[in-house]
C-alpha cells in the first residue's frame, strides 16, 4: 500500500477482475473507457489492447509516469496527471473507478449530471446506492446511466 500526496491508498485491482469487465457489458468498437484513479495503467491497458480509446486520470505522480511507460506503445490509451474532479467523462462509454468510499456521493453525482445516457460505470468494492445496477460480479458493481 503506498500513500503519497492525495492520502488516497494505492490498491491495485487484479487482472482478473479487470478482464471480466469486458465481458460483462457489451461496448461498442470505438469505445472511450476511462478510469478515475487510474493508479499504474493496468485497466488503460487492458482496454487499449481491445482496441478502445482508454484515458485515466491519476495524482500520484509516481503512478502517472509508471502507467505513461506501461502505456508508450498505445496510442490509444492517455493518462494525464490531473484530478479527476476536473474529468471530462461526458463522451464516456465506461467510466471505471477503484477508489475509497468517500468519494462515492461526490462522484455518483457527477456521473449522473455528466455521463451519456445508455453508458456504464463500473465501481470495484464500492455500491453507489442512486445508480442503476444491472451486474454485480465478484466486488465490480456495474451501472448503466
Ligand atoms: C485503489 S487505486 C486503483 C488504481 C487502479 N484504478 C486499479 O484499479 O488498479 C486508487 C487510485 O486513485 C488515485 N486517486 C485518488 N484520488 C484521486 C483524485 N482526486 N484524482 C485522481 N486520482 C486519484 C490514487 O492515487 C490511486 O492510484
Amino acid at each position: 500500500m503506498l500513500v503519497i500526496f492525495s492520502g488516497a491508498p494505492y490498491v491495485p485491482t487484479f487482472s482478473r477482475d479487470l478482464h471480466d469487465i469486458f465481458t460483462e457489458i457489451q461496448l461498442p468498437k470505438n469505445a472511450l473507457v476511462i478510469d478515475l484513479g487510474s493508479g499504474d495503467g493496468r485497466l488503460l491497458l487492458i482496454a487499449a489492447k481491445k482496441g478502445y480509446t482508454a484515458i485515466g486520470y491519476e495524482i500520484n505522480p509516481l503512478l502517472w509516469a509508471v502507467s505513461v511507460w506501461r502505456l508508450r506503445n498505445y496510442p490509444n490509451a492517455h493518462t494525464r496527471l490531473k484530478s479527476l474532479w476536473k474529468a471530462d467523462v461526458k463522451d464516456a462509454d465506461l467510466v471505471f473507478t477503484f477508489l475509497n468510499k468517500i468519494y462515492a456521493a461526490r462522484l455518483e453525482k457527477k456521473l449522473l449530471a455528466e455521463m451519456k445516457a445508455g453508458s456504464y460505470f463500473s465501481s470495484f468494492g464500492f455500491a453507489y446506492g442512486n445508480l442503476e445496477l444491472i451486474k454485480k460480479h465478484r466486488a465490480n458493481h456495474i451501472y448503466k446511466l
